[in-house]
C-alpha cells in the first residue's frame, strides 16, 4: 500500500509543475499585453511632442523634418497623414509595410497585427488645425526585449520556490508513509501471532503517535487475555480429567472404608490387626478428603455471590481451628478487624482461607528449625483503597525463592509424595481472580510466610 503511494507523489508533483507552467504563460501573456499598451503611449506621446515642436500654426516640413529625426527603432514605422486630402504624404519603415498601407489601413491607435507580419503599438496626434496627423508605431520585438531578462528571473525564482515546495511535499509525505507502514508492520506481526511488544518507533504527527501507542496497549491487552485464556483451558482440562479420576477412585475407597469399619467392629480381632485397620480408615479417609476437595475445585456451578462480610468467614474457621491448633501446641492469633461487606461467594472465600490455615499449619509443624515458635496469625481488615483483605501469617519457613513462579500453578507441591494435592493454591488463585480481587503472598514479621487476597468492598 506504502509503496504504491510514491508514483501517486510524482504525479502529483507534474501537476503542479503543469499548472505553474500555466501560471508563467498566463502572467506572461498579461505583462506583454501591458507593455504593449505603454508602447502605443510612449508613441502618442512622441508624436504629441514632433506636432508641439513643428511650431504654431505647424508647418508641415517642420512636422516631417522633426518626425524623420525621431529615433523609431528598426521596424518601426511613421505614418505622416494629410487628414483633408486623406492621403499618406510621407512614411518610414520596412517596404513592406509601406507599400502595403493606403491611407484608410493606417492603424488606428493601439496594437495590431501589421501587414508585414509583425505586431506594433500604435499612437498618433493631431496638429491643432486638425490638418496633419502623425502615426508612429513601435514593433513587438521590444517589449520582448524589454520584458525578457525581467521575465526570466521571475521564471528562475518561482522555479526555485517550485523544487523547494515539492521537496518540502516529499519529505512530508515520506516520513508520514514511514510512521503508517510501521503501523501497517505491527498489525502484520500481530496477524501472524507475534503478540511480543513491538518498540515505539518514531510517528510524524501527534495523531499517529496516539495510534501507535494504542496498537501496542492492544496487543499488551491481548497477550494478558491470551494467556488468561490459556491458563483457564490448562484448568478446565484438569478439571475433566481429575473429576473423572475423582469418581473413579470414589467407588473403591468407600468399598475398602466400608469393609474395613465392618471387620474392625468384629470382636474376635487381634489388637494388631485392629490397629492395622485404623491405619487403612485414616488413610483412606484422607484419601477421601483429597477426593473432595478435587471435586470442589472442578464444580461446575458454585452458589451465587452474597453481600459478606469476612468476620463471618473468619469466625467459622477459628471456630474449626482453634482446637485442632491447640492439640498440636500452635499458638493462634486472630485479629478480626474488617467491617466492609463484600460482593462474594461465601463457601469460596471460606475455601481459600482454609487453603491457607492449612498451609500455614503444615509450615510450622514441619518448620526444619525444631525449636522454632509455632505461631499463627489470621488477620482481617479494611484498606485505604476500598477493599477486604484477609491474611494468614505463620512462622514456618517461608517460601523459597526458587518455588515462587509455581506457587499458584495446578499440582505444585513440595510436600511428599501422597501428602499434597498442589490444588490449594491453584483453586484459591482462580477463586481470587474470579472476584475481580488479587491473591498474593510476602515475608511476614513471624519469619515464615504471609499469604494473603484482596477482594473490592462494596461501596456503603
Ligand atoms: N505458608 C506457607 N509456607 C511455606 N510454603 C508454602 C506455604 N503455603 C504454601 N506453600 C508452598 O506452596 C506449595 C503449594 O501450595 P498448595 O496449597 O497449592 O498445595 P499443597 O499445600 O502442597 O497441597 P494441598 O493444598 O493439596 O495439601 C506448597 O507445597 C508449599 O511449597
Ligand atoms: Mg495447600
Amino acid at each position: 500500500m506504502a509503496r504504491a503511494s510514491r508514483p501517486q507523489i510524482v504525479i502529483g508533483a507534474m501537476f503542479m509543475l503543469a499548472l505553474f507552467l500555466i501560471a508563467v504563460y498566463i502572467s506572461g501573456r498579461a505583462s506583454f499585453r501591458e507593455q504593449m499598451d505603454r508602447f502605443a503611449d510612449s508613441s502618442r506621446i512622441a508624436a504629441t511632442s514632433a506636432i508641439l515642436a513643428a511650431g504654431d500654426p505647424p508647418r508641415l516640413d517642420t512636422i516631417d523634418r522633426v518626425a524623420a529625426a525621431m529615433p523609431v527603432p528598426d521596424d518601426g514605422a511613421v505614418f505622416l497623414l494629410d487628414v483633408a486630402e486623406r492621403k499618406i504624404i510621407k512614411a518610414h519603415g520596412p517596404q513592406a509595410l509601406i507599400s502595403a498601407t493606403t491611407f484608410e489601413t493606417v492603424p488606428p491607435d493601439g496594437r495590431h497585427e501589421d501587414p508585414d507580419g509583425t505586431g506594433r503599438a500604435y499612437g498618433s496626434a493631431v496638429d491643432p488645425t486638425g490638418r496633419w496627423k502623425l502615426v508612429i508605431g513601435l514593433p513587438r520585438r521590444l517589449a520582448w526585449e524589454t520584458l525578457t531578462p525581467m521575465f526570466e528571473r521571475n521564471v528562475f525564482n518561482a522555479g526555485w520556490w517550485y523544487l523547494l515546495s515539492v521537496g518540502a511535499l516529499w519529505w512530508f509525505v515520506s516520513r508520514w508513509l514511514k510512521s503508517v507502514r510501521t503501523l501497517e508492520q505491527i498489525a502484520a506481526r500481530v496477524t501472524a501471532g507475534d503478540l511480543s511488544t513491538p518498540p515505539l518507533q518514531p510517528m510524524a504527527s501527534r495523531e499517529l503517535d496516539a495510534m501507535q501507542q494504542s496498537m501496542v496497549d492492544m496487543i499488551t491487552r491481548v497477550r494478558e487475555l491470551q494467556r488468561q485464556v490459556v491458563r483457564q483451558e490448562r484448568l478446565a482440562a484438569i478439571g475433566v480429567l481429575v473429576s473423572g479420576v475423582a469418581h473413579e477412585i470414589n467407588n473403591p475407597l468407600q468399598a475398602i472404608l466400608g469393609f474395613s469399619q465392618v471387620m474392625s467392629a468384629r470382636p474376635d480381632l487381634p489388637a494388631e490387626a485392629r490397629a492395622d485397620l485404623a491405619v487403612i480408615q485414616r488413610e483412606s479417609e484422607r484419601a477421601g478428603t483429597i477426593i473432595r476437595n478435587l471435586s470442589r475445585f472442578t464444580r461446575q456451578q458454585p452458589a451465587g455471590p452474597t453481600s459478606i462480610r469476612l468476620t463471618d468467614t473468619v469466625s467459622w474457621l477459628s471456630e474449626m481451628w482453634r482446637r485442632r491448633f491447640e492439640e498440636n501446641a500452635i499458638l493462634f492469633e486472630l485479629s478480626d478487624r474488617s467491617t466492609k461487606t463484600a460482593h462474594a461467594v461465601a463457601t469460596e472465600i471460606q475455601q481459600v482461607a482454609l487453603n491457607f490455615l492449612t498451609n500455614a499449619e503444615y509450615a510450622v509443624l514441619n518448620n526444619p528449625s525444631r525449636n522454632a515458635v509455632r505461631h499463627i496469625v489470621l488477620r482481617t481488615l479494611d484498606t485505604p483503597d476500598g477493599r477486604v483483605r484477609l491474611e494468614v501469617e505463620d512462622s514456618g519457613p517461608g517460601v523459597s525463592p526458587e518455588h515462587e513462579a509455581n506457587l499458584f500453578q495446578p499440582f505444585f507441591t513440595t510436600k511428599p509424595v501422597g501428602e499434597g494435592t498442589g490444588l490449594g493454591l491453584s483453586v484459591s488463585y482462580g477463586i481470587i481472580q474470579s472476584h475481580g480481587g488479587a491473591i498474593g503472598h510476602d515475608a511476614g514479621s513471624l519469619g515464615g510466610a504471609r499469604f494473603y487476597f484482596e477482594i473490592p468492598a462494596e461501596s456503603p
